[in-house]
């Protein structure tokens, strides 16, 4: 957000500056932030040649968050995925961006996420370079089947990042909860599950993500049953049946309780990664705050050190709800007063103050397996976490 500070910086000494106030709406499209752009732009509509600009920057940006069709042709049988929404209008009133009929369809990529920079490495190397450019890589190896299982405590990004990268890749994002999966009567689940993987291939490329991985299996805590087992393997008979060189398919797996997780899905050529996503570090939490802040009306030269310092432990999950939080407590203060007002450092200080992190308590839980089921080698990155804090 460098650029963003410096064009805030400089309308700040020149509101007039028609440029700037282009330069800052490019920017914030960049961010996904529409709505600051959209107003940023409809300041810097002087003249002809800048609406022009304006326009042509608009377009690019719609085109760019319509969902990519795939340029190059695989097969005949290859069917498309369709467009998430119906083409987006936007109307310029008397030199104002004004209405826009639809809201768009926002892609969250790694710019939503906060931190985890090892993390988004990792998946940018394993799985973005080579699902966008499968050709180098069939060429040295031919991989079929497995995936990513994530886990860590809950609001800390694993569903997020899950959708931003398949945002990465432009590819359709299904996620999938076990739980909506599970029936009660016999084969209806397998069925579901098959029918899942199916809708995914037809609207390749795609991303599936399973949540809560525990629920499926016969795990310590649950009863062994016949009907988990005919359900796990065919989940594992689906996953190493797509090769991720050519098929475009790519699964990832997320829990909180990985210690519950099947132990067939931790084997090769399934959820053969298991990855953590902890809570933010101190720049991430900074930067967490930024991004959950932008575009709303907060007082100039917010102390964003400060509120990461006071936020330890917290999860991204947990920013947010602060950040609504004193939106909502300001909201309410204004209709009360009629005062108009900025929100400040105090009223973030005072929501921080009385908020609870909410990964407390499971990394208390991990703590634990790490110590007495001897499990640190599979944990390593959560250990390294714990050990660090
Ligand atoms: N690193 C981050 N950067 C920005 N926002 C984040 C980050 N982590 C979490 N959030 C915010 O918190 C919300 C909840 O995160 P998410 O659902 O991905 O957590 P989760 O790890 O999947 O939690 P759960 O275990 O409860 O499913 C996200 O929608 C996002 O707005
Ligand atoms: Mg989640």
């Amino acid at each position: 957000m460098e650029k963003y500070e410096l064009y805030r910086v400089m309308l700040e000494k020149d509101p007039e500056n028609a440029q700037a106030w282009f330069l800052l709406g490019e920017e914030c499209l960049e961010q996904n932030q529409l709505a600051e752009g959209l107003n940023a732009f409809s300041h810097s509509l002087k003249d002809q040649e800048i609406e022009n600009l304006v326009i042509a920057s608009l377009k690019k940006y719609l085109l760019d968050s319509e969902p990519e069709l795939e340029a190059e042709s695989e097969s005949e049988l290859d069917i498309k995925p369709e467009p998430e929404s119906e083409p987006v209008r936007l109307e310029l009133i008397q030199g104002k961006v004004v209405s826009i009929e639809k809201r768009l369809p926002k892609r969250v990529t790694f710019s939503n996420v906060g931190g985890l920079e090892e993390l988004k490495k990792t998946i940018d190397m394993k799985i973005i370079r080579p699902f966008v450019n499968p050709g180098l890589f069939t060429k040295f190896r031919k991989k079929s089947g497995g995936g990513i299982l994530l886990y860590g405590p809950p609001g800390c990004g694993k569903t997020f990042i899950a959708e931003a990268t398949a945002g990465e890749c432009g590819a359709a994002f299904y996620p999938v909860h076990i739980a909506d999966i599970l029936d009660p009567y016999f084969g209806v689940s397998e069925q579901k599950l098959r029918d899942v993987f199916e809708t995914a291939r037809a609207n390749r490329p795609a991303v599936l993500f399973f949540d809560e991985m525990d629920s499926l299996g016969y795990s310590r805590s649950k009863a062994h049953s016949e009907h988990m087992s005919t359900l796990v393997n065919t989940m594992l008979a689906e996953m190493q049946s797509i090769n991720t060189g050519t098929d475009k398919l790519l699964v990832i797996g997320a829990t909180n309780m990985p210690w519950d997780v099947d132990a067939a899905f931790k084997r090769p050529g399934r959820f053969d990664k298991l990855v953590f996503v902890g809570p933010p570090d101190q720049e991430a939490r900074k930067v967490i705050f930024k991004l959950k802040l932008a575009g709303k009306p907060v007082e100039n030269g917010l102390d964003y050190n400060l509120l990461a310092e006071k936020t330890t432990h917290f999860s991204g999950a947990d920013i947010e709800n602060v950040v609504e939080n004193a939106i909502e407590n300001i909201i309410s203060e204004i209709m009360e007063t009629g005062v108009e007002r900025f929100l400040g450092m105090a009223d973030l200080l005072q929501i921080i103050e009385k908020t609870k992190p909410t990964t407390v308590e499971w990394l208390n839980t991990i703590k634990n397996y790490i110590k007495y089921s001897n499990q640190s080698g599979l944990y390593h990155d959560a250990a390294k976490y714990l050990n660090q804090g």
